[in-house]
């Protein structure tokens, strides 16, 4: 039986969900915008089915519940959250490629590349990475043009070589090495390949919700370990989850001498990794206020995820 406090969490998520599904939708219609000239139906068709329907939305859910901490929400905030969920998208449709993972299934259908073709799917990631960064610079997200700057930047740090694409890198040079990665090396991989955008989502509602430095620190830190928690608990699903369960296929990881804290420390100690990261970003919030406690349900949804 779920408690009040994850009740309430459940239902957020969902409302979040429901919200980006339709900015999602609405931003990628068919209908060309203001200095473009046409855009493609069968590669629109394809972008809309590499974002729409399905997923956690936890990227999302993570900006958009910041964000309304500091009492700020609406139109602007969902823009900012749809375009962050389309970075991820895009990483899930580029990870999923013959040559990164070469997976044929997310979120329960086949994989971009494989209801379309691989040249679609490398197109439809760069459509998602550019649209992103479209969506997040312009006037409708934020009327200030330095709190959008200051969004462009910090998004294209989190996406770029020294966040998600550089831990990508470092993810599959980790298959090739002879010596297993210690977990050191691991932490860092996954807070760059998955840590990044979770940490972005949290610093993105802080800006947007006008945080003070103190809050805007605070919420640094609960992002960055929630991150970490997030992608040791990815790793631990790979092991104990199943196919159906995670919409994804699982026991890839060892097949493909991945790099996982699961490889590196062992199963129990990374549950207790896993733990512990949730512990701190809970341990992060204190001083927040009781309307944070929404962020410490997200903590324990990610021990707690089956998919
Ligand atoms: C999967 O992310 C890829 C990782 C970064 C581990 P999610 O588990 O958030 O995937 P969706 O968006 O819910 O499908
Ligand atoms: C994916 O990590 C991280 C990114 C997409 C950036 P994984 O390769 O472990 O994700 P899954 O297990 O395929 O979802
Ligand atoms: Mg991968
Ligand atoms: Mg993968
Ligand atoms: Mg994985």
């Amino acid at each position: 039986m779920a408690s009040g406090g994850a009740r309430e969490f459940e239902g957020r998520l969902s409302d979040v969900a429901e919200a980006t599904e339709s900015m999602l939708d609405t931003l990628l219609s068919a209908n060309p915008l203001p200095g473009e000239t046409f855009r493609p139906a069968r590669f629109l068709q394809a972008m809309r089915y590499a974002s729409l329907g399905g997923g956690k939305r936890l990227r999302p859910f993570l900006l958009i519940e910041t964000a309304r901490l500091f009492g700020v929400e609406g139109k602007g905030v969902v823009r900012a959250a749809a375009a962050l969920e389309m970075i991820h998208c895009y990483s899930l449709v580029h990870d999923d490629l013959p040559a990164l993972d070469n997976d044929d299934l997310r979120r329960g259908r086949p994989t971009t590349h494989k209801a379309f073709d691989e040249a679609t799917a490398i197109l439809v990631g760069d459509g998602l990475l550019t649209y992103a960064f479209d969506v997040t610079a312009d006037l409708a997200t934020h009327p200030d043009p330095a709190v959008r700057a200051e969004l462009v930047l910090a998004l294209a740090r989190a996406a770029g070589i020294g966040g998600m694409v550089g831990g990508q890198v470092l993810d599959l040079e980790a298959e090739q090495a002879k010596e297993p990665h210690t977990a050191e090396a691991v932490i860092r991989l996954q807070s760059m390949k998955t840590g990044a955008l979770l940490h972005y989502a949290v610093n993105a509602g802080a800006i947007l919700g006008g945080a003070d430095a103190e809050a805007k620190a605070a919420l640094s830190r609960y992002g960055q370990a929630l991150g970490a928690a997030f992608q040791v608990a990815d790793d631990i699903l790979d092991v104990e989850a199943d196919e159906v369960a995670l919409g994804k296929r699982a026991g890839k990881d060892a097949e493909r001498n991945k790099a996982t804290l699961v490889a590196a420390l062992g199963f129990e100690a990374a549950c207790e990794r896993r733990d512990k990261m949730a512990s701190e970003a809970i341990s992060a919030l204190k001083g927040l206020g009781p309307q944070a406690g929404i962020l410490k349900e997200a903590a324990h949804f990610v021990v707690a995820r089956k998919n």
